[in-house]
């Protein structure tokens, strides 16, 4: 296609961009995970990086393909392991995008060999505990200029609802962006294309995006490059 270069109005930004779902394990050959396939997390790295930004993306479990040169990649298995990658590299970037599905719970232990079945017909009820809120940590250890953009992951039967949620979400994390997405309306996981609405710290609308991943990640971009001012 015939695209017009993009602007470069990231040159020389530091980007940092989480992106995939964290699986958390339960004995050495198993884990709890979800469907995230980091698409619309890589659609940001590489977005970033044409208009100029210097990108580092922490990768839990990407689905294969989504390789891209020119983007230094710090892999993470865990939620912990995620967290302790972003905050390193976080300290120095200039925006942090939150694209990744952090699990909320871990099992409370991880069993050192594999967890037997009993063969009696018995359930198993698994002991798990809340993973730390990263987003919600960085934005308390924001520094001056520093822009921090979350996800909103929703599922609501109205668009009315979906908002709710969202303002609700964006007052809690204090993120300079939250960007809601409309799961089970349009696109969902692991779909190249999605459907969001932006909204700013204060919960108000500014700016509604659908598309490609790609397209989505570059209007949210361009929300970024106007805060910046
Ligand atoms: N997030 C995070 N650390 C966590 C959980 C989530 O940094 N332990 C981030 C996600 O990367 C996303 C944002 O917080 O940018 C919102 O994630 P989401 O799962 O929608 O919100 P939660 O606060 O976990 O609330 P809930 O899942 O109960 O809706
Ligand atoms: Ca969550």
């Amino acid at each position: 296609a015939d695209e017009a270069p993009p602007v470069r109005d990231l040159e020389s930004l530091r980007v940092v961009i989480s992106a995939g779902g964290t699986r958390e394990p339960l004995d050495p050959v198993r884990f709890l995970g979800n469907r995230s396939s980091g698409k619309q997390g890589v659609a940001f790295a590489r977005a970033a990086l044409a208009r100029g930004a210097e990108v580092t993306l922490v990768a839990a479990h990407l689905d294969p393909g989504l390789e891209t040169p020119g983007i230094r990649v710090i892999p993470v298995q865990t939620a912990s392991e995620l967290a302790l990658a972003v905050e390193s590299v976080a300290e120095l970037a200039d925006v942090v995008v939150m694209a990744a599905a952090v699990a909320d719970y871990r099992p409370a232990t991880v069993a050192e060999s594999k967890i037997k079945k009993d063969g009696q017909g018995g359930g198993l009820v698994l002991h798990l505990v809340e993973n730390p809120d990263i987003l919600a940590a960085l934005t308390r250890a924001r520094r001056p200029g520093q822009i921090i953009v979350g996800f909103a992951a929703e599922t609501a039967p109205t668009r009315d609802e979906l908002l709710e949620l969202g303002r609700a979400k964006a007052a809690r994390k204090k993120a300079d962006l939250l960007v809601v997405n409309v799961v089970g309306w349009a696109a969902g996981f692991g779909s190249d294309d999605n459907t969001v609405v932006v909204l700013a710290g204060d919960g108000s609308i500014v700016a509604e995006a659908a598309g490609t991943k790609r397209a989505v990640a570059d209007a949210v971009l361009d929300e970024v490059v106007a805060l910046r001012g």
